[in-house]
């Protein structure tokens, strides 16, 4: 089983971004804590990050036939893009939503996820476990 992980705009300056909101953790470190749960549940994982929307629109075209589940984390982009969602819905690969922050407990305009009716579910306000726990959600999705 293949699990893609997305990451949209300013999630490469984890670590240094509003550490008290985001904490300490790189995206490098999320990466390798994701890795070690992974090589235990015997799951692959590939991760990739991009400020740009198209890009990550054409990323999540292209992993239709190459990856059993998605675990998307569109950051701002999540209050915004119809494209990702539109994206979402066209490929069907099952995509869990998930923020490091718990949004609700934010500004307004990040109550709002336009994603979130076409994911499958949402991991929100771990930390960066929200990355680990999106490990679990992605193993019973697929099973599902
Ligand atoms: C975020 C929450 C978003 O509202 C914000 O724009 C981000 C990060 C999170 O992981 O908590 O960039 O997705």
């Amino acid at each position: 089983m293949k699990i893609l992980y997305l990451n949209g705009p300013n999630l490469n300056l984890l670590g240094q971004r509003e550490p008290e909101i985001y904490g300490r953790t790189t995206l490098a470190d999320i990466e390798g804590k994701v890795r070690d749960r992974a090589a235990k549940l015997k799951v692959e994982v590939e991760f990739r990050q991009s400020n740009v929307e198209g890009e990550l629109v054409t990323w999540i075209q292209q992993a239709k036939g190459k990856f059993e589940v998605i675990v998307l984390n569109a950051a701002a982009y999540t209050h915004t893009s119809i494209a990702l969602k539109d994206a979402i819905s066209a490929i069907g690969v099952p995509t869990i939503e998930i923020h490091i922050s718990n949004v609700h407990a934010r500004e307004e305009f990040r109550h709002k996820s336009v994603i979130a009716s076409v994911c499958r579910g949402q991991i929100v306000g771990f930390g960066a476990n929200s990355y680990v726990l999106a490990l679990e959600a992605a193993i019973i999705v697929n099973e599902r």
